[in-house]
């Protein structure tokens, strides 16, 4: 059953006002949106406050909002104020929700209050009835992690838990599903026979953005490869699920997860930009990373000796988020002379984020001309032209959650199997190197690619 109201805690916050007003309002302008919307929040407001700052925040976020979308979305809005640890706030919501048979809890406020919530939801007896959705990072290494669930799962059960990871509610990404097994033709050569590595590469050109003191306490590592750049991996190298259903998909991915090896502290490179330091909230002398490059082994029969390369990192270069396959070298052709260059190995680029998604499949073609030498030539498609403009990934997601679908969300043992992955090699790693801002990041990256791989910088918009 689709829930009937929507309940954010945390609705004067940052995430709120950032992402979930305006996907609030895509839906509210496709009109998929039509259940009460509760914020909560200490600040002492009334309803009509919680509407401007709703207004406000999708204006900021979407230039010129529809009038009337906005009035539609502001008349779905009321507002619950108080403390978290005091009782009456929840009884105050219990009044709010009366006519709610199956509200929805997003906990848009930082993990460390989780606790404090569920309690106040499960004295008020809310919990019985809810369901509850909460953000990456959850929790910042495996002990954490359980605990977290363990707080979550004391008031609701696994399929009531939808732990947004929104790189999933990306089209792009799901994309992947559709692109690997609705095309007969790509089967057959996705496998360790044909393909020599997987790279990765979700790069940004800006910096913290005044968050310095929340990514103190993460770093790259946990802010996206633990989530973001394995739940791409898991889409890359999963076997076709057995069924349409979450589980089934779930399953598969959980599968990848389960047979890549836990990451060899060797296989990571640490980076940070210059100037970070100086960043407010960032301690003189940080040592947490700003980039991350590392290699994973996929141990299974498709993919085994197979390198996974994953890089991401602020500051660098450009902005954008690509998925590239490194098909084998053909074998030397046979009506070429000796001083003919051999082809390239063919590539697949699938352009996940960074303005100009699409997917590129790079041939070798003769150049003109006497000699048989080729050159890499791209059978390219965009998104934006083909198939005209994505949905936003919380625009999607807010809507999954409030129909109960569970596919676009991780699930626990899946985030468990990530943190197993991504930890051994947090736990002492090596000082970050420095790289400078507008680079690719430190060249020791370098040194974790096999011979004759090299790091492929991704494409980007012209
Ligand atoms: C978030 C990270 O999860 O993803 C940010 O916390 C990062 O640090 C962001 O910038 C990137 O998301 P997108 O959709 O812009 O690629």
């Amino acid at each position: 059953m689709p829930s009937d109201a929507l309940v954010i805690f945390g609705a004067t916050g940052d995430l709120a006002r950032k992402r979930l007003f305006p996907a609030l309002h895509r839906l509210a302008e496709r009109a998929a949106l039509d259940i009460p919307i509760i914020g909560v929040a200490r600040r002492p407001w009334q309803d009509e406050e919680l509407r401007a700052y709703a207004r406000a925040a999708v204006t900021s976020r979407l230039g010129e909002p529809d009038p009337a979308v906005l009035d539609r979305l502001a008349g779905l809005l009321h507002y619950v104020s108080g403390d978290y640890a005091d009782e009456a706030t929840f009884e105050r919501l219990r009044d709010r929700l009366a006519r709610a048979e199956r509200p929805i809890f997003y906990l848009a406020i930082p993990p460390s209050m989780f606790d404090t919530v569920v309690s106040g939801l499960m004295r008020v007896g809310l919990h019985e009835r809810g369901r509850v959705v909460v953000e990456k990072p959850f929790g910042r290494d495996l002990r954490t992690a359980q605990r977290l669930n363990r707080c979550l799962h004391r008031a609701f059960d696994e399929h009531e838990i939808f732990r947004i990871d929104h790189y999933l509610g990306k089209e792009t990404v799901q994309n992947l599903l559709v692109f690997r097994f609705a095309n007969a033709l790509l089967e057959p050569v996705w496998n360790r026979r044909y393909v020599s590595s997987v790279q990765i590469t979700m790069t940004e050109t800006f910096g913290v953005e005044g968050r310095g003191s929340f990514y103190e306490e993460v770093g790259a590592v946990r802010d996206v490869v633990q989530n973001h750049l394995l739940q791409v991996m898991a889409l890359l190298a999963m076997e076709p699920p057995v069924g349409a259903d979450a589980e089934a998909l779930r399953d598969e991915k959980v599968k990848v997860f389960r047979a890549t090896r836990s990451l060899d502290p060797r296989r990571l490179v640490r980076g940070q930009f210059a100037g970070y330091r100086s960043e407010e909230g960032v301690a003189d002398d940080s040592d947490v990373e700003t980039y991350a490059a590392l290699r994973l082994e996929v141990d299974s029969w498709r993919w085994s000796g197979v390198p996974f390369y994953l890089r991401t990192g602020k500051q660098l270069a450009r902005t954008a988020t690509e998925a590239l396959i490194e098909f084998r070298e053909p074998p030397k052709l046979l009506f070429a002379g000796e001083s003919t260059p051999p082809p390239h190995p063919n590539h697949l680029r699938l352009r996940l984020g960074g303005g100009n998604e699409g997917i590129e499949l790079e041939l070798e073609a003769k150049v003109p001309g006497e000699s048989m030498e080729t050159r890499a030539v791209p059978l390219a498609f965009s998104y934006h032209d083909e198939l005209g403009p994505q949905p936003d990934a919380y625009e999607r997601l807010l809507h999954d959650a409030v129909q109960g679908k569970q596919a676009l969300f991780a699930r626990q043992d899946g985030v468990e199997e990530c943190w197993r992955i991504i930890e051994p090699a947090l736990a002492n790693p090596d000082p970050v190197v420095p790289y400078d801002p507008g680079t690719w990041g430190p060249p020791a990256a370098d040194d974790l690619l096999e011979a004759g791989h090299t790091w492929h910088a991704p494409l980007v918009a012209e």
